[in-house]
This record gives C-alpha cells, structure tokens and sequence, in this order.
C-alpha cells in the first residue's frame, strides 16, 4: 500500500519540476538528491503542498521560481533534510571526550580557561545535550565550559531549544544521568522529560547554513562535532567544509564527524587519531 501510494506520488512530480527542487536544496544546503530519490522528495514536499493548501507540485515549483531566495526555500529544504539523532549516538565519542581527550585537555591547559565545544549539525538538540551531560560529568554544572549547537533547519532548533523529550528517547541515557540533568514532566507533560535550566544555560542554539561564506564565532573551538551532515554532501563540499571547520579549531583541537563519514579521499590537514576522530595539530601537512 506504502510502496503504491509513494509511486504513485512520484509520478505526479514532473522531471522538469523534481530536477529543479533537487536543484535548488542542493544550491541552498549542498545536499545531493540523486535520481533515486524522486519518491522522497515527493513525499515530503507533499506536506509543504498541504500547508500552504497549494493543490500541485507544479504551482509549489511555481510559486519557487517566482519568489527567488523566499523563506519557503527554508522550508523545503527543511523537510527535505534527515533530522534523525538519538542522545549518546555513535558513544564510542563520548567514551574517548571522558577517557581521552577532557583529562589530556585539563593537564595541558591553564586552571580557570574555558572549553569551548560546537556541535555543527544539532538537530533536535540530543547530540549538544549528550556533550554537555559529559562535560557536566566532568568539570561540574557550575564548571568553564560552553557549547554552541547550530543548525540550518529554524523548525529543529525549535524544538532543540525547549528541550523536552519523550521517555522513551532517553532509553540510551544512565538512570543516574536522567536524574541528575533531566526534569519529569507533570500535568499535559506526563511521558516527558526536560534538560534542567542549569544544563541548558551552557548550551546556545542559532541557525547557521554549513556552506554559508563566514560562521559567527568569535573564538575558535577545542572541539568539533559534525557527524552525520557530511554523507548528504558531495566531495568538492566535503573539502571545502572540513577546511574551513578547521579554521575553526584551536591548534590542539579535534574534529569528530559521523563513523561512516570517513575523511580519506579528500584534501584535508588533520591527522587522523582513530576512526572518525581528527586533530588540528602543528605537524598537520596538508595531504
Ligand atoms: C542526520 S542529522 C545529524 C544530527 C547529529 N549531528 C547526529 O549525528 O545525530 C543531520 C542534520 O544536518 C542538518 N543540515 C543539513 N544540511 C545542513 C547545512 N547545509 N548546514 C547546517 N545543517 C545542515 C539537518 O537539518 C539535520 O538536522
């Protein structure tokens, strides 16, 4: 039944009007929809069409052409995009930030200096709240440390920002952590859970497009997430991306992308520390 009504959605989305939606996401966010993936794209520019009660894909594409650079791009992009995330995803990471990289960090760096953790690609908020558990864990709630979490989807980090979660998605979290840093709802909130106020007042959301020409921040970073943003881009992007997230790190900063987002293949100068872990070091060459 699923598989008749998406065909029969992809046939109603031209060629003419699906190579330029594919077009167009890639010009706005470098995700690279091949020609495989008609179906999706129909389906979810579907709800847009319901939204704006806008009755084809020809008048949407339409109402695109004739509005260049409109909000509605946003938007297309954003239900285009995979939000998918999950608290303490990938946990081999967080493993090494408690065992490795924040011990090696204190010793060689001054009592009193404040780490400063970017996580590129937020979604709704469980990776940035996950970094900020460990580093909770690890210098204190009340302790020096910040994390800027961005996005270029304004709807996910709206959701990022109240930071409530259904029980059921703190499965992977510790019964000690989600008592320690999380608030049971009560009343219309029964079922959920909040990041406490002290926890989320280390964490900034804001938007911010990957590919934009300058990112905001006025000091570079000790560490990097950009996991899981990185496949949807293609190689030339890849490259240009991870050159100018390094531009970001501090010289001993690291870079930590999605484990299947291997970084060979492409010109970069970091130097691999083990699967899906990079350091900006000063003997960094560029390969
Ligand atoms: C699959 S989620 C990954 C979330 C998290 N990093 C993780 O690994 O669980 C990918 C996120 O990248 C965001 N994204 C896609 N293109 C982007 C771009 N050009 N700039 C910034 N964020 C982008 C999407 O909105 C989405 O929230």
């Amino acid at each position: 039944m699923l598989a008749a009504q998406s065909k029969t959605a992809a046939e109603m989305l031209a060629d003419a009007d699906y190579e330029f939606l594919r077009r167009l996401v890639y010009e706005h966010s470098r995700i690279n929809l091949g020609s495989d993936k008609r179906a999706l794209v129909s389906a979810r520019v579907a709800k847009r069409l319901r939204v704006l009660k806008i009755g084809s894909y020809r008048e949407y594409c339409q109402m695109l052409k004739s509005n260049p650079g409109s909000e509605e791009t946003g938007h297309l992009v954003d239900v285009i995009s995979t939000n998918h995330t999950h608290f303490f995803r990938e946990e081999k990471h967080f493993d090494w930030m408690q065992t490795v990289l924040l011990p090696e960090w204190l010793k060689s760096h001054n009592e009193g200096e404040t780490f400063r953790a970017w996580s590129a690609a937020s979604s709704s908020g469980e990776e940035p709240y996950t970094l900020a558990i460990v580093l909770a864990e690890f210098f204190g709630l009340s302790g020096k440390w910040t994390i800027d979490a961005t996005d270029i989807s304004t709807r996910i980090l709206d959701r990022a920002g109240q930071a409530i979660y259904d029980a059921e998605k703190l499965a992977p979290v510790h019964a000690e952590l989600i008592r320690r840093y999380f608030q049971r709802g009560t009343g219309e909130f029964a079922g959920k859970f909040r990041v406490k106020e002290q926890l989320r007042q280390h964490v900034r959301f804001q938007q911010l497009n990957l590919l934009q020409p300058q990112y905001p921040f006025s000091q570079p970073f000790h560490l990097i997430f950009c996991r899981n943003v990185m496949i949807y881009f293609d190689r030339p992007t890849q490259e240009t991306l991870v050159g100018k997230l390094s531009e970001q790190l501090e010289p001993d900063g690291h870079l930590l992308v999605g484990h299947s987002e291997s970084l060979s293949g492409i010109r970069h100068s970091l130097r691999q520390l083990q699967p899906a872990v990079y350091l900006k070091s000063a003997t960094s060459s560029r390969r």
